[in-house]
């Protein structure tokens, strides 16, 4: 294929990119975008409902989707959707770690080691069990990309939230770990650390945490955040995709924060 060719019909043309967590948010953004840029694209997600309907907003735009719904808690079942996504496509060139839940705001004097078990399941434990699963068909094709949506909660906190924050520590620890084993395949692991972003994530107690009259004196008018605006799941979704296409070949290990310049402030 040219270099014309490939650029008319996208960045991602022909790829197949596996994305978790793909119903609403940054998930959904992402699918969107990487089905725009000529991916097909593999949802998996436990909402049948929201799965549905962004694997028919794809279809209506003239892309590839096929939706699973399952718990990537599931390891079975997380192994099965890989092993019909290799039966029918024969490869998965990418994979996005993306699906997390925000547990309601508790600090260790409060919380219990339920929160902590299930937190770090769905958080970090289904990260492992996605390269795990995905991690020999690139190996066979000698090619293919993880990349992990991490958080600035990662390395920085603003407290109650612990077995959040220790997840995304430890995804970015394990992405240099995958980095390193899987470099010699040819496969390129990174993540992605985003700051405030609009999506149903944010609305905590029924509150959009990015829209109070607190946040948005201090983030955005008093420029903590340098951008002055919250993030979109399209921001999130750009850098994914630059991550996942042929623009990003000499990078591993890497975590890259999206944060309108937030973490450079103090
Ligand atoms: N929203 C933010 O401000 C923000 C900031 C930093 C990082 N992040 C990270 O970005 C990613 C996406 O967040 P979001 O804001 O879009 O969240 P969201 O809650 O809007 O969407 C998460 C999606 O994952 C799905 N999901 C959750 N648990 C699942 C499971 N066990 N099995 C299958 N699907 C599951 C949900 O049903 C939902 O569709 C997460 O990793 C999150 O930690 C978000």
């Amino acid at each position: 294929m040219s270099g014309e060719a490939e650029g008319a019909m996208g960045l991602l043309a022909g790829q197949v990119c596996m994305i978790t967590g793909a119903g609403q948010g940054l998930g959904r953004a992402i699918a969107l975008e990487m089905a725009g840029e000529g991916a097909g694209v593999i949802l998996l997600e436990r909402n049948p409902e929201t799965l549905r309907q962004v694997a028919a907003e794809i279809a209506a735009v003239g892309g590839t989707a096929e939706a699973h719904a399952l718990d990537i808690t599931d390891y079975d079942a997380y192994a099965k959707a890989v092993a019909d996504t290799s039966a029918k496509f024969g490869r998965i060139d990418v994979l996005v770690n993306n699906a997390a839940i925000n547990p309601p705001p508790r600090t260790i004097l409060n919380d219990t080691l339920e929160d902590w078990r299930r937190t770090i399941a769905i958080n970090l434990e289904s990260v492992y069990m996605g390269a795990k699963l995905v991690a020999p068909h690139m190996v066979a094709r000698k090619s293919g990309r993880i990349i992990s949506i991490a958080s600035i909660q990662g390395y920085a906190s603003s407290g109650e939230c612990g077995p959040y924050n220790a997840a995304k520590g430890a995804i970015i620890a394990f992405t240099k770990s995958l980095a390193v084993e899987l470099g010699s395949h040819n496969i390129l692991v990174n993540a992605v650390a985003p700051g405030f972003m609009r999506t149903p994530m944010s609305i905590i107690n029924g509150v959009d945490e990015t829209e109070t009259p607190g946040f948005i004196e201090w983030y955005v008018d008093k420029g903590k955040i340098p951008l002055r605006r919250t993030g979109l799941p399209e921001d999130v979704a750009g850098t994914v995709i630059f991550l996942a296409s042929k623009y990003c070949r000499y990078m591993t290990g890497q975590l890259l924060t999206v944060d309108g310049g937030l973490m450079s402030t103090f």
